[in-house]
């Protein structure tokens, strides 16, 4: 489906029950207060939009900065000059949620200095029922709170907070839904960089990992059709978008609850034909779920990037089966085993948890055996935090703060000298490189990144943005390089 006209929706209607038709009639009735506001103010009004968490939230920004452009909508160049602030927000670790009450309690004060200002909160903390409670109950100047599962209302949201505006009434708008099967197609987006993109290939998740709260805030898993997905690649291509990045909980599992099953080495295969579109990645890869067909099209694509993020966890076999991760130490290096048989020059890497109830220093120290015998190209590396609701909550033995920092200092190192070890072994190597924007440090450099996800510096201008190139790795840096470009190569 093209864009709609706004032009063209008549608001004397009622708006239609059907999506997206539904939402882009709220978008036609925002615009008129965009516009009111900017005959009366002279400018537009700005709004500002925190993304917390992960690629899935960032994805959800950007349709969120769509709608809101659509609507009439400027973005600010700062929360302080914004009408309109928005925290899209994470829960999967404590510290997620503290940094967001942080954020309330400074717009608390300016609230309470009598400044204009609208605020909506949504993302995942949303879906916790106390987090609500607690905002009813503190920050009762929220205006609108919604989930996970209806970003793609954000308009219709919109238009009751203005409506209440409206009469001078302040009642917080709440909508979130505990789950859902709707995929809503074919709304706006406004992308951060015009030349990569992350596309959502599924939602939700069925795994249960003993610790993680994201099943409970994200629902049940939900694959998008994949001619959905291949038209959105391809309209974003023609908008000059060169890189892609497909996005799900565990993309290895894509595809299996369709009407028409399609596996997502399947998926890929379809991606790889798009004309135009030069590379494609994907995360997160469930290592439980990896398949030979997906290795095999990994292998034999000239457009799959050799990078895989395969997160671990913990390299404690006991430990693993604890966190319901369904793989044992021994199984997930056999699979590494067989990705470096195939991909040679494949870069890993991981997210790994240090601290989880129970964890023993012989646990630990099968972790940093792992992370010794994989050799990552990098690594997440996470203290446990304890997330209410989940089975590893109620469990009983939470180790000490002490020995948790120890050990996390230890498996950083270890990562960090693998991390260089891997790093060491292109320099002097020449790469194709996408380049994504100009050093902010030093102005004659360009950085990009190649295809196994690092990042490397190197001399040249502004107008080589979103171009890939040839470059020669000259100098490593622990975990980036200094080059130069090759042109004619
Ligand atoms: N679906 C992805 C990751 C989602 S969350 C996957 O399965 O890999 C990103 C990472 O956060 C997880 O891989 C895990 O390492 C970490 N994480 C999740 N819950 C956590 C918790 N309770 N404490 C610490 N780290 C956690
Ligand atoms: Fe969380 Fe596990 Fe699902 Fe990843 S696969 S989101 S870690 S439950
Ligand atoms: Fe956080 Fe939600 Fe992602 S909890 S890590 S933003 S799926």
């Amino acid at each position: 489906m093209d864009k709609i006209n706004l032009d063209t929706i008549d608001l004397s209607q009622n708006p239609p029950a059907e999506e997206p038709g539904r939402q882009y009639y709220f978008m036609a009735k925002c615009r008129k207060y965009t516009e009111t506001f900017e005959k009366k103010n002279g400018h537009r009004p700005a709004f500002f939009i925190q993304t917390f968490g992960c690629q899935m939230n960032a994805r959800d920004s950007e349709k969120i900065r769509g709608i809101l452009t659509v609507i009439g909508f400027e973005e600010a160049v700062s929360e302080e000059t914004a009408d309109f602030i928005l925290y899209n927000t994470c829960t999967v670790r404590e510290n997620a949620n503290l940094k967001v009450y942080g954020r309330l309690g400074k717009l608390k004060h300016r609230k309470e200095q009598g400044q204009e200002l609208m605020v909506a909160l949504c993302g995942c903390m949303m879906q916790e029922p106390e987090v609500v409670e607690k905002l009813k109950t503190s920050y009762r100047f929220i205006d609108i709170i919604f989930g996970t599962h209806n970003i793609f209302k954000l308009a219709e949201l919109l238009d009751s907070c203005l409506a209440q505006k409206e009469l001078s009434k302040h009642e917080m708008i709440i909508d979130i839904w505990k789950d859902t099967d709707l995929i809503v197609e074919d709304l706006p987006d406004s992308r951060k960089y015009p030349f990569k993109s992350g596309v959502n290939i599924m939602f939700g998740c069925n795994n249960f990992c003993s610790y993680c709260i994201v099943p409970y805030v994200r629902g049940r898993e939900r694959s998008r059709q994949p001619e959905d997905i291949i038209r959105e690649i391809r309209r974003q291509v023609k908008d000059g978008v060169k890189e892609v990045m497909l996005l799900g909980q565990n993309v290895n599992s894509y595809g299996k609850n369709l009407e028409q099953p399609i596996t997502f080495a399947g998926l890929l295969r379809q991606v790889e034909k798009i004309e135009g579109l030069e590379r494609i990645r994907f995360m997160t890869s469930h290592p439980k779920d990896l398949s030979d067909e997906l290795i095999e099209v990994m292998a034999n694509s000239k457009k799959i990037c050799r990078h895989l993020h395969l997160p671990v966890q913990s390299g404690s076999s006991r430990l693993l089966k604890i966190m319901n991760r369904h793989y044992t130490k021994e199984q997930y290096l056999q699979l590494v085993e067989k990705l470096r048989n195939a991909m040679p020059d494949i870069a890993l890497t991981s997210d790994i948890i240090v601290g989880f109830p129970g964890e023993t220093e012989e646990d630990f120290e099968e972790t940093l055996d792992l992370v010794r015998r994989v050799g990552y190209s990098s690594a997440f590396t996470f203290i446990y935090s304890k997330r209410t609701g989940t089975p590893a909550a109620a469990m009983k033995e939470q180790v000490p703060e002490d020995v948790v920092k120890e050990r996390f200092d230890r498996l950083l190192n270890a990562v960090q000298e693998q991390a260089s070890a891997f790093a060491k072994k292109a320099e002097g190597t020449i790469r194709e490189v996408l380049v994504e924007e100009v050093n902010s440090h030093d102005p004659s450099l360009v950085t990009g990144r190649l295809g196994n996800n690092m990042l490397v510096h190197f001399p040249g201008c502004a107008a080589e943005v979103g171009k890939l190139v040839t470059v020669k790795l000259e100098e490593c840096k622990g975990f980036y390089y200094y080059g130069h470009e090759l042109t004619g190569v």
